[in-house]
């Protein structure tokens, strides 16, 4: 586990090989593209294109589909900075390797965090290309990237994780998704560390626990983007249902047939969000 000091250095030191790649670019938005999802980077304009391994101390995509690359530019008449490629804990990173890239967008001036991803339904209500904005989550991925902070950290080390899906940021992800006649559901999340899909007996104990999604990624994000007080926004689609439910045996083939054939709904989804953000 990598200390405070450490951190901090390493953080500074790839805050600035990232702000001197963007120009003049001061993205306010950041956006993490789940599984299959990376195409709404295309649609980012006047992009200026970061591959991981261009960045001091910032772990790579090792995943299929997961580019590994941030995009910064306009989107929506709004400068975001994407990450085409997120990092999960079944890769073997660390909860504080995932965090990296979600602090380090806090350190070059990005306000508020969009996270999405590929889910899997444990609500019998909500169907294959529906999309589910995020009400909370519970976390069985046995980590936390705060673990081992130092008060005197980055940040303070007890955090609130009271609404930490900002509810004004939900309320206007469920209008737009309404007057698009978009399927949007609002549930809980839970975010477990794969890679080994689910049980049907987990799903029913999730089910029990209250939980209406699950997947695996999104947590350590959003506890590192409230521990630097980002707004929150987090987006699943729903790309099949979980194991068992509806006698459903998930696969990774089908997460991302869906994902891309949802792509045109997905984009159009973010996009007018981060219009009216
Ligand atoms: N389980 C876990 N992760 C997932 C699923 C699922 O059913 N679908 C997409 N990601």
């Amino acid at each position: 586990m990598t200390n405070m000091n450490q951190l901090q250095t390493m953080l500074r030191e790839s805050c600035d090989a990232v702000l001197d790649l963007l120009g003049d670019r001061e993205p306010e938005i950041g956006i993490v593209l789940g599984s299959g999802l990376g195409v709404l980077a295309e649609d980012i304009e006047d992009a200026v294109v970061i591959p991981y391994d261009q960045i001091p101390h910032m772990k790579c995509s090792t995943v299929m589909h997961h580019i590994g690359r941030f995009v910064c530019g306009t989107l929506a008449g709004k400068c975001v900075i994407a990450m085409q490629g997120r990092l999960h804990g079944y890769e073997g990173y660390t909860p504080q390797d995932i965090a990296y890239p979600i602090w380090l967008m806090r350190a070059i001036g990005v306000r508020t965090l969009v996270t999405t991803n590929a889910a899997g339904a444990i609500n019998p209500a909500y169907s294959v290309g529906d999309f589910c904005i995020m009400s909370d989550h519970i976390n069985l991925t046995g980590g936390n990237p705060i673990v081992g902070h130092d008060p005197n950290d980055i940040a303070l080390r007890f955090v609130s994780m009271y609404n930490a899906y900002d509810p004004e940021l939900r309320q206007l992800a469920k209008t737009i998704a309404a007057e698009s006649e978009i399927a949007v559901h609002e549930g809980v999340y839970i975010g477990l560390l794969g890679p080994t899909f689910e049980t049907a007996a987990e799903i029913r104990a999730f089910a029990a626990m209250g939980a209406d999604t699950v997947a695996m990624s999104v947590i350590h994000e959003v506890i590192a983007a409230r521990h630097v007080s980002m707004r929150v926004l987090g987006i699943s689609l729903i790309t099949n249902m979980a194991c068992g439910v509806e006698a459903a045996d998930p696969t990774d083939f089908e997460v991302f047939q869906v994902a891309h054939s949802r792509s045109g709904a997905f984009c159009h989804l973010i996009t007018e969000t981060v219009r009216r953000m």
